[in-house]
């Protein structure tokens, strides 16, 4: 629960125009993490101050993330295998004295609300990622807050989560920093369920909130435990972002859930993590439930397969695993769109590519490709003019990120003066 107003031990004080604040810090998750205020672009603070008529007083930062394998298995509590990435969102804050309001760079004025009784119902557009955290949280200490993101929305590299995480991190380091990351995930994972009506599974808020610069994660969501997988020396991870809008991604995602449940009820298992690949009864269900539950079952096996075959620098099968489960996703699932498959195509055909395939919910966004690093250039270039002339289309782009650190928060300070940062993590 919110320990608000609470004078700790590692209190620090902020001067805002309402008169000074004393926000609780948790000396323990006080480390120096300098890179948290390069991610911000220059103008955010003085956008900050013309806001809110005061400096602010603390940032946090969260990654979006890419998953390598394991698509549309969480909610089925299967494996995952994403890694948080080095775009993500970002929010500056000062302390409030009746009511939080949120403002975002991209999106513009949020709702109003008051973080310590919030509930579902009471909050309408993009704030009510923002709200759903603090009432999932069990309430949550009144801020303004500015908040701007590099990730392309919509690409289904996790817009949503990197907003709840980071929103949530700050929110808990406030607390005193009391809850365990596995804890912040599910509440994220709430938030969504509960105020915005997407029922996701819990992987993008775990690889947000779990990150470590360099590794994969890979997750058994049925137990919520997570290995962290180093990626291969020399291996670059690439965004092939189709420029396509997703559509109807929120109720096919909704519809896929079901038709998973469906297929569990029909074969009277908990999950679709009891059911095992060589079991012949898949035969026995629905065409459309048994289609999904064949994807599902399958892709659990390629999830495993890929931490295997990373650790052994396996190309040709890391290769045919992403390749299998694109097609699967394709064939079985029905997420992906004809951009993304000649985006997949494309990648999987040029230079340095290890492997490729549609990444996140699909019904259009990204695909994600393994590429060797010293062939990033040709490979990107090789990509759109593939894409593009087998589409037609002028969109589409290329994007290298790097594998970062799970969210962090911190005290702000002006840029050259030493920042006081509470994080679980080191920065990225
Ligand atoms: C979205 C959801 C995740 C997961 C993926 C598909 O990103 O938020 O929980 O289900 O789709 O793998």
């Amino acid at each position: 629960m919110s320990k608000v107003g609470a004078k700790g031990p590692g209190g620090l004080s902020f001067r805002s125009h309402h008169g000074r604040v004393s926000a609780p810090m948790h000396p323990r998750i006080q480390v120096p993490l300098p890179g948290l205020q390069a991610k911000m672009p220059a103008d955010a603070v003085r956008r900050f101050e013309n806001e809110f008529g005061c400096e602010p007083a603390w940032l946090a930062w969260a990654p979006g993330r890419v998953n390598l394998i394991g698509e549309h298995t969480d909610y089925n509590e299967g494996y995952v295998f994403p890694a948080a990435i080095s775009l993500g969102t970002w929010v500056l804050a000062c302390p409030a004295e009746h009511e939080t309001r949120v403002v975002s760079m991209e999106e513009g004025h949020g709702a109003s609300f008051q973080a310590r009784t919030v509930a579902p119902g009471q909050v309408e557009g993009w704030s009510r990622y923002v709200a759903g955290v603090a009432w999932a949280m069990g309430g949550a200490m009144e801020i303004h807050a500015l908040t701007g993101t590099d990730l392309p929305i919509g690409a289904g590299l996790s817009s949503s989560a990197a907003l709840e995480t980071a929103f949530a991190r700050l929110w808990d380091s406030l607390d005193g920093g009391m809850r365990d990351d596995l804890e912040i995930a599910l509440a994220c994972q709430k938030a969504e369920h509960g105020m915005v009506g997407v029922q996701c599974g819990v992987m993008d808020q775990m690889a947000s909130i779990m990150g470590k610069a360099g590794c994969a994660l890979f997750m058994d969501v049925r137990s919520l435990t997570v290995e962290y997988v180093p990626l291969p020396a020399g291996l670059s991870i690439a965004i092939c972002d189709t420029g396509m809008p997703r559509t109807l991604a929120e109720s096919v995602y909704n519809e896929r859930r079901r038709e998973c449940e469906e297929a569990c009820s029909a074969l009277g298992v908990r999950s679709l993590r009891e059911v095992d690949s060589k079991m012949t009864n898949l035969g026995s269900l629905e065409q459309r439930p048994g289609l999904r539950a064949s994807h599902v079952v399958t892709e659990n096996d390629r999830c495993r397969e890929m931490a295997t075959a990373l650790r052994d620098l396996n190309r040709e099968r890391i290769g045919e695993l992403m390749r299998d489960s694109h097609l699967s996703l394709r064939n079985n699932y029905a997420v992906t769109t004809v951009e993304l498959d000649e985006m997949a195509r494309a990648a999987q055909e040029s230079q340095g590519c290890w492997g490729a395939r549609m990444t996140g919910a699909g019904m259009g966004g990204a695909c994600v490709a393994l590429v060797e690093t010293e062939h990033v250039e040709q490979f990107s270039d090789d990509v759109l003019r593939k894409y593009r002339a087998s589409t037609g289309q002028r969109s589409g782009s290329i994007r290298m990120v790097s594998v970062s650190n799970g969210a962090a928060s911190g005290a702000w300070s002006q840029p050259k003066t030493p920042s006081r940062i509470a994080s679980k993590n080191t920065g990225s």
